[in-house]
């Protein structure tokens, strides 16, 4: 478990992400205020924080959207900075916001993203086989519009994965989504993490989605506030469970004028 003050190991071949000291403002809004963090091969992290941490922003860097005024970051141990089409080969994403078409069928939104990866017969013979994964077989004519925003999801989920990423961005994509639904999205990344070494990022506000997680990164008001398992960041606050330890780090004790936001002293 790391503390704030601590620093990430280097950027090294053997993680597949690796952030330095991240630094992105929007104007006067410091949305990202130094932040590190490494994921390694198969390991599902988990980007806990409330809304407006930072989390999208973070986001945007990795894929590209928005250059970092400061820091580095290296994705399979190359400098996304410097070589961003080698990373982005490397990265699936699924945005907060859905991005489908919702005209296309399945297959058809499918086909789309793989003619933009330039990913040919190859790619196209892989989507059959990636919605049975999904669960999505039978439903490849479908038109999105059709499905349930489970699926929608799903069929994203898919889409994301088509090239063969690496590491995978997951940015709030339970949101709006019924308790089933959250639960089958999850298991089945897990799944991916387990059985294909695949690597995530999973950005969310709900804690029991960062309980399952290998390790979770607590961001606030841009900032890391620890990075440790679930059971290391609960044990470090001194809270009996992840959501009371992070509503101790995230919620203003009552009175107090504004979110505590004070980093928990590594214990362990
Ligand atoms: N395009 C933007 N322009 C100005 N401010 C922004 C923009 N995007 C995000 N912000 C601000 O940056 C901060 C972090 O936002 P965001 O990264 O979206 O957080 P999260 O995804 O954790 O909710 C917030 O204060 C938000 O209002
Ligand atoms: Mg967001």
């Amino acid at each position: 478990m790391t503390s704030p003050a601590a620093n990430p190991p280097a950027a090294t071949p053997a993680n597949t992400l690796d952030v330095r000291d991240a630094v992105k403002s929007y104007g006067d809004v410091k949305a990202l205020q130094g932040v590190s963090l490494n994921i390694a091969p198969g390991q599902f992290m988990a980007l806990l924080g409330p809304n407006g941490a930072g989390k999208s922003t973070l986001f945007q860097l990795l894929s590209g959207l928005f250059v970092p005024d400061g820091g580095a970051i290296s994705i399979c141990g190359e400098d996304f900075l410097k070589k961003p089409t080698v990373g982005l080969a490397k990265i699936g994403v699924v945005f907060q916001q859905p991005t489908l078409d919702l005209d296309l069928s399945v297959t058809g939104n499918l086909r789309f993203h793989a003619a933009l990866h330039g990913l040919g017969r190859a790619g196209r013979e892989r989507i059959a086989p990636l919605l049975a994964q999904v669960g999505l077989g039978g439903s490849e004519d479908k038109i999105c519009r059709t499905l349930s925003g489970g699926n929608r999801r799903k069929v994203e989920l898919a889409r994301a994965l088509l090239h063969r990423p690496a590491l995978l961005l997951m940015d709030e994509a339970t949101v709006g989504l019924d308790p089933q639904s959250r639960t089958s999205l999850m298991a089945l990344v897990r799944g991916l993490c387990r059985d294909q070494g695949l690597s995530v990022l999973w950005a969310t506000h709900l804690v029991n989605e960062a309980e399952q997680a290998d390790r979770v990164y607590v961001l606030h008001r841009g900032k890391q506030l620890i990075e440790g398992t679930p059971a290391a960041v609960t044990a470090a606050s001194g809270c009996a469970t992840l959501e009371e330890a992070f509503l101790k780090m995230t919620v203003p004790p009552p009175g107090a004028p504004g979110a505590g936001g004070k980093p928990v002293e590594k214990t362990a």
